[in-house]
């Protein structure tokens, strides 16, 4: 199937002042590649500070206005220029932001969802959002601070899924929510990716991007360094990044190995694979390699010299 959205060699600088006199671009995204199919729900997983919103707001057109992007992005086989994105987000493209401050404290929650569309169906539409998500209609007269967190989490993807969307990034849609909360918000996800839509679902907890995703792609230091089809993490020997695999082992129901070390700060990374520093299998062509490239390696991509390698050199 033709890929919804298709992400080439996208990378991500910010231009910063030292001291006000010395100008410096820190990389913050670099050289990421994505594909999204219709009815495909793709995971993004990475830690804090990786670069998971800058991502999602790149796709929506509204990055900083501090930020220098590069590569290619491709909405239904064209490019999604500034002026595409714009038109296409909030109809057809919908963010599902990560902070329930993106609600409008001096509006009501009906005007906001219904977003100034006044045409005959809206009401009716909008209204079945909010019941699909447990919420009756007296809350379109309330204003946000008049509702729990909870609820708002609920209005804000009510709100993202009132016009059939094609395409839904959700920026860690379920923080602070218990397991069945959020399982129940990523079951009205694989709903949404069944009637058709495309689905980036961006976490930070590869555990809950397991419960729903079809294909996961693992993020580190602003890199994809991984992409997997879900079912390969139900063997650690299927999948292919030593980063991946040090994941694998972290979780709860692998034992909670601990990855020593930490992901590297942006801009600190002059060349090299980023996981070098922390990774038991790094030769010195690691650290010292201009430009490790993402490949194709048994079914997936993953940018490592030596994918599945098992013993240092
Ligand atoms: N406007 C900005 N100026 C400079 N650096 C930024 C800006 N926005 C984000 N960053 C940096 O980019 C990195 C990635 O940020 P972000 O995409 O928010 O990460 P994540 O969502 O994965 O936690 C962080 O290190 C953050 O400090
Ligand atoms: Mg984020």
């Amino acid at each position: 199937m033709e890929p919804i959205l298709e992400i080439s060699h996208l990378s991500i600088t910010f231009t910063q002042y030292e001291r006000g006199i010395h100008k410096r671009e820190l990389p913050v995204i670099k050289d990421l590649s994505l594909q999204i199919e219709p009815g495909q729900i793709v995971a993004a997983v990475g830690a804090s500070g990786s670069g998971k919103s800058l991502l999602a707001h790149s796709i929506l057109g509204i990055l900083p206005y501090n930020s220098r992007m590069s590569g290619t992005l491709k909405y239904d086989g064209r490019p999604l220029t500034q002026e595409r994105a714009e038109a296409l987000r909030g109809r057809e493209i919908m963010l599902i932001p990560q902070g329930v401050t993106y609600l409008d404290p001096l509006m009501k929650i009906g005007p906001q969802i219904r977003k100034g569309k006044r045409d005959a169906g809206i009401r009716e539409r909008c209204r079945a959002a909010l019941k699909r998500y447990g919420l009756k209609e007296e809350i379109e007269e309330q204003y946000p601070f008049e509702i729990s967190g909870g609820m708002a989490r609920r209005v804000l993807i009510a709100s993202a899924v009132t016009e059939s969307p094609r395409l839904i990034i959700a920026d860690e849609p379920t923080p602070g929510l218990d397991k069945k909360a959020a399982g129940k918000i990523l079951g009205h996800f694989r709903e949404l990716a069944e009637e058709g839509a495309g689905i980036l679902f961006i976490t930070h907890d590869l555990e809950l991007a397991l419960t729903i995703a079809d294909r996961v792609a693992v993020f580190y230091a602003g890199e994809t360094i991984e992409e997997a089809d879900a079912s390969d993490f139900k063997d650690v020997e299927k999948l292919r990044h030593p980063f991946t695999k040090a994941l694998w082992y972290a979780m709860p129901e692998h034992g909670f190995h601990p990855i020593p070390g930490s992901q590297p700060y942006p801009g600190t990374m002059a060349k090299g694979c980023p996981f070098a520093r922390q990774c038991r299998k790094c030769t010195i062509l690691c650290r010292e390699a201009d430009q490790i490239s993402l490949k194709p390696y048994r079914g997936g991509l993953v940018r490592c010299l030596y994918p599945g390698k098992e013993e240092a050199k």
